[in-house]
C-alpha cells in the first residue's frame, strides 16, 4: 500500500485569521483520511507555533521552509535547526528554487544545510529541478544530477536515507502549467536510479515527491505514477477545500 507524503508549502502567505479558519475546516473534514497519508504543513517561521497548536491532536506534522547553517550565535534574522526542533518541527525544506534564485543559495551551501539537518535528526526535503531554458536545452537530468551529487560528496553514499527529494521544475512553479505526469515519472525514475547506483539498498528510504502547479484536477494522475511518492503543494494548499480534495484523492489511491 502506498502512503503518500503531502506537504503544504505556504511560502510567504497566511495570517492568524486564515490559520484558525483553515484548521477549523480541516478538523471537521479530515478524520476519515488522516491516517492514510502523511500530511505536513510548512508555514512561515512566524506561524510555526500557532500551526503546531492547531495540529496538536491531528496526525499532521510541521515543516520549516528554510533554516540557517549556524546553530546559534550572532546571526541576526536567522532560525536554527535547534530552535525549529525545539518547537516541534520535523521536516525542513532545503534548496527551494525560490531560495536558490532570490537568495543566491548554491548547491554547496544547500548541501551544508542538508548535512546539518540530518545530523540533528530532522528530515530534509531537498528541492531539485530545472529552469525552462535548461529543459529546452535537454539538460534536466544533468542539472538534477549536479544538485544531488553535491549532497553525495558531502554525506557519502547513504546520504538520502530517510530523506525527501522534491522534484520541482522551476517553470511549473506558480505558473498553472504543471509538468506532464508521465514526464515526471521518468525523472523520478532517473532520481531513484541515481540514488540506487550509490546505495543499492536504500531506495525505499527515500521519498520522491513532485511539486509545481499541483491542484485537485491533476493530483490523481501524478499520484498514480509508480515513482511519485507524494506532492509538494504551493498555492493550492492555501485553500482548505482545495487541499482537502487533494488529500481525498491521495487517500482513495492509497486504498485502491
Ligand atoms: P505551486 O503549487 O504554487 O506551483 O508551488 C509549488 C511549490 O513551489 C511548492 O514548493
Amino acid at each position: 500500500m502506498k502512503n503518500f507524503l503531502i506537504v503544504a508549502n505556504w511560502k510567504l502567505n497566511g495570517n492568524i485569521k486564515m490559520i484558525s479558519s483553515f484548521f477549523e475546516t480541516l478538523k471537521l473534514n479530515l478524520s476519515a483520511y488522516a491516517n492514510k497519508s502523511t500530511i505536513v504543513f510548512a508555514p512561515s517561521d512566524v506561524y510555526l507555533e500557532r500551526v503546531y497548536q492547531c495540529i496538536n491532536d491531528m496526525n499532521i506534522f510541521l515543516a520549516a521552509q528554510n533554516v540557517d547553517i549556524n546553530l546559534k550565535g550572532a546571526f541576526t534574522g536567522e532560525s536554527s535547526i535547534l530552535m525549529l526542533k525545539d518547537i516541534g518541527v520535523k521536516y525542513i525544506i532545503i534548496g527551494h528554487s525560490e531560495r536558490r534564485l532570490f537568495h543566491q543559495e548554491t548547491n554547496d551551501f544547500i548541501a551544508k544545510k542538508f548535512l546539518l539537518v540530518k545530523k540533528l535528526k530532522l528530515i530534509p526535503i531537498l528541492c531539485v529541478g530545472e529552469t525552462e531554458k535548461e529543459k529546452q536545452n535537454g539538460q534536466t537530468k544533468q542539472v538534477i544530477k549536479e544538485q544531488l551529487s553535491c549532497i553525495f560528496q558531502k554525506l557519502g553514499n547513504s546520504a538520502f536515507r530517510n530523506t525527501v527529494i522534491a522534484y520541482e521544475p522551476i517553470w511549473a512553479i506558480g505558473t498553472g502549467f504543471s509538468a506532464h505526469p508521465k514526464d515526471v515519472q521518468l525523472i523520478h525514475e532517473f532520481i531513484k536510479n541515481y540514488i540506487r547506483k550509490h546505495d543499492p539498498s536504500s531506495i525505499n528510504e527515500t521519498i520522491v515527491q513532485y511539486g509545481g502547479s499541483v491542484n485537485h484536477s491533476n493530483a490523481k494522475e501524478f499520484l498514480k505514477q509508480s515513482d511519485i511518492n507524494g506532492l509538494l503543494i504551493g498555492s493550492a494548499s492555501l485553500n482548505p477545500q482545495e487541499f482537502l480534495k487533494i488529500i481525498r484523492i491521495a487517500c482513495h489511491i492509497t486504498g485502491e
